[in-house]
């Protein structure tokens, strides 16, 4: 019998990697039930982008009294997840969430004793972990190859056309995402979280807003759309020129006032932009993370330093090799920003990527190197694979692929923990924020 899907949040991600893929690619074993969104635009066009006339509600308990399910999925923004899952627990039906899980840690509470109370069960969707790169890396790992992990160092960059647009709508405020910290780094936390084989035990962080200041651009606006600085701005986004961000967004933000071109630059969101964090982990490993959010260049680098050497990965994402590429527009079109190896590329020159190394270095000289062939589909071809494993199901999982509610909680704590450091200047136990009297005192 096949397996009965709603989902709630039909917007780009909802969509396009879930509700497109259930009634296509896993048609022969899903069905997609029912489609909630508070905006009755955005299910009108999941209709038609479906080409299904699937029943749709703008009232999420509606929905589940009316059409049969199996699993809820949560594709809505990041801090109305929680709502949604405890409440399709307790309608006793299972969840696949969108990262992060949530975002606070009362939140996360409610879920992890929701999940224990209704004995039905929550899986986030940690993607990265699917992608055959980041799976070598556990594998050799796990092997043993540097012996005793004892700290890892990483970094993460963003450019200036994925990492800005996390500026322009609901991600740029904290009380809709958490910041940065939580929302993206809950996908880079849980790596190492899954790597290590191991949680987080105390966290101290830093983080500011270095590039995205409204000083920056003088006489800005709230929004592209209607902004007077258009012509000169480098972040100018005309969301009439894209089909889809036109259709889904631009087209339907008259019924609820959510519009997709919010201004970087903007005075009254509060995330950070740089952001460095320290954390112990149980099993005495200490790791030292980074996330930059204005580069020319998107991708990741990871070392870890063991008892018997220490392995490094790096994977570059995107690149803009040609000076001044300023109009957005021209910067964010695939002829610009191309998948190259920034490190060896000069303007003209784009190092191509055809497979990613891992070395690893022994203690008393030497190297190793292993060659993954690089992915172009989805997050490194780590999309893919995770619906495979969703929705298709897999009888064996020998590296812990699968990530439920603790791998979820586990990793947007070190963010939330981050969080509270920030604001207090001091070390947070993870420990703490999962007290049941920690509820008023963290807000996170
Ligand atoms: N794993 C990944 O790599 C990845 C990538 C992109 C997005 N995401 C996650 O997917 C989720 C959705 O992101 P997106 O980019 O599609 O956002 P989006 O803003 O494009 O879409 C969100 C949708 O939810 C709807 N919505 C808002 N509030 C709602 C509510 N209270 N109830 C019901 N519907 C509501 C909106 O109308 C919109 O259609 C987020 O949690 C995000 O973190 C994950």
């Amino acid at each position: 019998m096949k397996t009965r899907y709603c989902l709630v949040g039909t917007g780009s991600r909802g969509l396009s990697m879930f509700a497109k893929d259930l009634v296509g690619e896993y048609a022969d074993v899903a069905e997609l039930t029912g489609l909630c969104d508070i905006n009755p635009g955005r299910l009108r066009y999941a209709q038609e982008y479906l080409g299904q006339s699937i029943p749709t509600f703008t009232d999420f308990g509606t929905m589940l009294r009316e059409v049969p399910c199996d699993t809820v999925i949560v594709t809505t923004p990041d801090y109305t997840h929680a709502g949604y899952i405890v409440q399709a627990l307790e309608q006793g039906k299972d969840v696949i969430t969108e990262k992060p899980m949530t975002t606070t840690a009362p939140m996360c509470r409610s879920i992890l004793e929701a999940e224990a109370r209704t004995g039905h069960n929550v899986r986030v969707t940690f993607n990265y972990r699917y992608a055959p790169y980041k799976t070598e890396v556990k594998r050799l790992l796990k092997e043993g190859v540097i012996g005793e992990i004892h700290s890892v160092e990483f970094r993460w960059y963003l450019d200036t056309v994925h990492g800005a647009d996390y500026f322009r709508r609901w991600h740029a405020y904290k009380d809709r995402s958490g910041g940065l910290i939580v929302h993206k780094s809950t996908h880079h936390f849980d790596l190492v979280n899954w790597w290590l084989d191991s949680e987080p035990e105390e966290v101290v962080a830093m983080g500011s807003r270095q590039y995205y200041l409204g000083s920056r651009q003088p006489g800005h606006g709230q929004r592209c759309h209607t902004c007077s600085v258009q012509e000169t701005c480098p972040f100018y986004l005309d969301l009439s020129r894209d089909e889809k961000l036109k259709r889904l967004y631009l087209e339907n933000e008259h019924y609820d006032g959510y519009y997709r071109d919010g201004c970087v630059f903007s005075e009254v969101s509060d995330i950070e932009d740089t952001l460095s964090v320290l954390v112990r982990y149980v099993n005495g490993v200490q790791l030292t993370y980074a996330l930059t959010a204005a580069t020319s260049f998107e991708g990741w680098s990871v070392a870890f330093n063991g008892s018997r050497g220490r392995l490094e990965a790096f994977e570059p994402e995107c690149f803009v090799p040609e000076f001044d590429q300023t109009r957005f527009e021209d910067r964010s079109s695939s002829q610009h920003r191309i998948l190259a190896d920034w490190r060896r590329s000069e303007p003209g020159h784009p190092a191509p990527v055809e497979s990613l190394q891992i070395r690893v270095y022994p203690l008393f000289g030497g190297v190793k190197t292993w060659d993954v062939p690089h992915q172009r589909e989805g997050h490194g071809g780590g999309d893919r694979r995770l619906k495979d494993s969703l929705f298709r199901g897999v009888s064996e999982d020998p590296l812990g692929h699968a990530a439920g509610s603790r791998a979820g909680a586990m990793s947007i704590l070190i963010g939330v923990a981050a969080n509270i450091s920030m604001a207090e200047r001091r070390f947070v136990r993870i420990q703490d924020l999962l007290a049941p009297e920690a509820s008023e005192s963290f807000k996170g």
